[in-house]
């Protein structure tokens, strides 16, 4: 057992290493992938969030005009593109790689060079996303769900986007194999599924999520690409096609997305909690079933994005019922939450604020989920600004927050630091009540029946879209402080303590978030 539990942070002992760039461009351990993964998708957190401030800037004030309408709807198309595929999945595979072998007590993942290749296929493709915005005819104005028939008209900005969507999804699948690869067996011995932490479970169902709709947002994407260039029509209703085929695949994909986005959240959460409820996670089992039943289910509600293009009566209410029948085991995963933190020894932490937050956030963004599955309430809200508020309380809360109470929980593990406890509760609290200030007035917008991807509108909207303008400035200035804290933790933040958390951030087997192994330890075996 200690051997294998030995073989972490020894790499630097064996063999030649290169230097300088070529160590982070040639390595194969999880550890500076997961780094690079973090760090990466940081970058796209900026990038795609100063898209997101020229869409506000545009929208402070009705009638008037900053940049030009097609720049505007490629802001919002890209902003969504690199928030979703560069900033919050590279983060939570970031996560995977630090913490999946050390949870499992793995030496490393089990293809330390595919590892290396899912990495560096992402800057190419943040490249050609960010190039579309530079190319003749600009960025494609087409919305990150790249609808048909726009796409085919669309600028030549489409295919480099088209081209970006293709490695993403190589890099995702190969990412997802290597994960279900080391947790079905490189598990340290006596460790049975059952026994795994969460976070490793969440993964695992998040990975086969991947491999199953990888492909089909990668078949929808390539049908787009030979409609544009190579006259199929599979989109063209002139030729014998449908446009609303596009949707039913785009959907296919696009509904597990949003799982695949939010279960790894899940399992941030699941760490973080029990830990600062000084209790062990309550209803592992449960909690378990309850994401593979979301990760199921999520394969039987696409169309619930679909609910106006004019399908049946009947087809709207599957859609709807199946749609609701996810409410449940959410449900469940949330009161596992309530009932593990009821009770316990609690501390607030800068992790658990975030963690709490999530909890708020999510569940908030949940309802309004549940509001937008209604048949004859979607048919109103649907394009309008209820349904941004709606998402972006579900990516920004869960995904975001989750991310940073992850950075937080376990930055002195991965540095050996300890972050300024102070000012991350200050980017805690500004990130909190700015993310309100943006996002909770949109759901007054859209009810008032604002329509999403317009560059203006009318003077009744005036009012709240002032407040959102400011609120998502004050968001973005706040993640300054996000960057300067990690950065001058890894530079010269005070030593952490041998386990920050009372033991959470050792093996977290031998801890809170999952039930005692087989073979009980009578003290966690210390890594480094
Ligand atoms: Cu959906
Ligand atoms: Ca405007």
């Amino acid at each position: 057992m200690s051997a294998v539990l030995d073989t972490h942070g020894q790499h630097d002992e064996h063999a030649h290493h290169p230097s300088g760039i070529m160590r982070w461009v040639t390595t194969t351990n999880h550890k500076d992938i997961g780094t690079m993964y973090l760090w990466f998708s940081f970058t796209m957190f900026i990038v795609g969030g100063i898209m997101a401030l020229v869409i506000r800037t545009e929208l402070f004030a009705p009638g008037m005009q900053i940049v030009d309408p097609d720049r505007f709807n490629a802001m919002t198309t890209y902003h969504g593109l690199i928030m979703v595929f560069g900033a919050i999945m590279p983060a939570f595979v970031g996560f995977a790689n630090w913490l999946i072998p050390m949870q499992i007590g793995a030496p490393d993942m089990a293809f330390p060079r595919m590892n290396n290749l899912s990495f560096w296929l992402l800057p190419p493709a943040a490249l050609l996303l960010i190039a579309a915005q530079f190319v003749p005819g600009g960025g494609a104005g087409v919305g990150w769900t790249m609808y048909a028939p726009l796409t085919v008209q669309a600028p030549m900005s489409m295919d480099l986007t088209i081209f970006a969507v293709h490695i993403l999804g190589m890099s995702s699948i190969m990412g997802s194999i290597n994960i279900i690869t080391t947790i079905f067996n490189m598990r340290a011995p006596g460790m049975g599924m059952m026994r795994i932490p969460l976070f490793c479970w969440t993964w695992v169902i998040t990975a086969f999520l991947l491999i199953a709709v990888m492909p089909v947002l990668a078949g929808a994407v390539t049908m787009t690409l030979t409609d544009r260039h190579f006259g199929t029509a599979f989109f063209n209703a002139a030729g014998g096609g449908d446009p609303v085929l596009y949707q039913h695949i785009f959907w296919f994909f696009g509904h597990p997305e949003v799982y695949i986005i939010a279960i790894p959240a899940f399992g941030v959460i699941s760490q973080i909690i029990p830990a600062f409820s000084r209790k062990p996670l309550f209803g592992y089992t449960s909690m378990v079933y309850a994401t593979a039943s979301i990760a199921v289910l999520s394969f039987l509600v696409w169309a619930h994005h679909m609910y106006t293009v004019g399908m049946p009566v009947e087809a709207q209410l599957y859609f709807m019922y199946a749609t609701v029948l996810i409410a449940v085991p959410t449900g469940v995963k949330v009161f596992n939450w309530v009932a593990t933190i009821w009770r316990g020894s609690l501390t607030f932490e800068t992790p658990m604020l975030f963690a709490l937050g999530f909890l708020f956030l999510f569940t908030m963004g949940g309802f309004t989920g549940l509001v937008l599955s209604i048949v004859p309430i979607d048919v109103q809200l649907h394009d309008t600004y209820y349904v941004v508020a709606h998402f972006h309380y579900v990516m920004v809360a869960g995904a975001l927050f989750s991310a940073f109470g992850g950075i937080y929980f376990w930055l002195p593990k991965w540095t050996g630091r300890m972050y300024n406890e102070t000012l991350g509760k200050w980017h805690f609290w500004l990130s909190f009540i700015f993310f309100n200030v943006t996002f909770f007035v949109q759901h007054f917008l859209g009810l008032a029946g604002m329509p999403r991807r317009i560059p203006d509108y009318s003077l009744q909207f005036a009012e709240f879209n002032v407040i959102s303008s400011i609120g998502a400035w004050g968001f973005g200035l706040a993640q300054i402080l996000f960057l300067y804290i990690v950065v001058s933790t890894i530079r010269s933040g005070k030593p952490a303590e041998q386990r920050q958390w009372e033991g959470a951030d050792s093996l977290e087997w031998t801890h809170l978030p999952s039930p005692p192994p087989y073979h009980s330890f009578e003290t966690p075996p210390v890594l480094r």
